[in-house]
């Protein structure tokens, strides 16, 4: 896997928010789920999670990953750009979100501010029925800003109040809620 490679690049890049190993665990897992599926991350950074998700793909599955930063996309390029099953997109996550509003997903990794604490129900709908809707981060980080607890409160909140939703909040690894579409 390209893991080991984008790991050593990321200590490198002095890129500071990556997804910890157990969550990527369990994002493979989850990945292999859905065969034939679409695959949305908000977030690439690295690619550090991106490469955990491909490793549970198939073949016939696809993976968009959308990031701002331009050099952290890079290290994700040099290390997972030859896979065809992978789109990276240097975007706004807000300005991806809002010209792709028709776009379905069976599987979204939202580890970006939209689709996450902005423009949660846009991203929320792009899910297809059954699809898994998956975030970390949500015990409380050290690196966590004044005010950011709140928002992750109201976040949580947001999530519980939808009816078509299952949700699962995992006080393990980061603090990762997996939710499911309901059928
Ligand atoms: C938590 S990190 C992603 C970590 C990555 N998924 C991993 O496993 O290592 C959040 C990412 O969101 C990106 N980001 C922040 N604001 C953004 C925005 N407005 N649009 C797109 N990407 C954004 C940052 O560049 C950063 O790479």
């Amino acid at each position: 896997m390209a893991y080991a490679a984008i790991a050593k690049a990321t200590e490198v890049s002095g890129f500071t928010m990556p997804s910890d190993i157990h969550t990527c665990s369990l994002l493979r897992t989850l990945a292999a789920s859905k065969p034939s599926g679409r695959f949305l991350e908000l977030g690439t950074g690295t690619g550090l999670s991106t490469a955990w998700i491909l490793g549970g793909m198939d073949e016939a599955s696809t993976l968009v990953s959308v990031d701002y930063d331009e050099a952290f996309l890079d290290i994700a390029r040099g290390e997972l750009g030859h896979d065809a099953r992978l789109t990276l997109v240097h975007a706004d996550g807000e300005a991806w979100i809002k010209a792709n509003e028709g776009q379905r997903f069976d599987y979204i990794f939202a580890d970006t501010w939209h689709g996450k604490y902005l423009l949660l129900d846009e991203t929320l709908d792009m899910l297809n029925k059954g699809a898994l809707y998956i975030v970390d981060d949500m015990l409380p980080q050290a690196n966590w800003p004044e005010g950011h607890k709140e928002k992750a409160v109201q976040f949580v909140e947001a999530l519980e109040s939808r009816k078509d939703l299952f949700l699962t909040k995992q006080h393990w690894a980061t603090g990762i809620i997996v939710a499911v579409k309901k059928l």
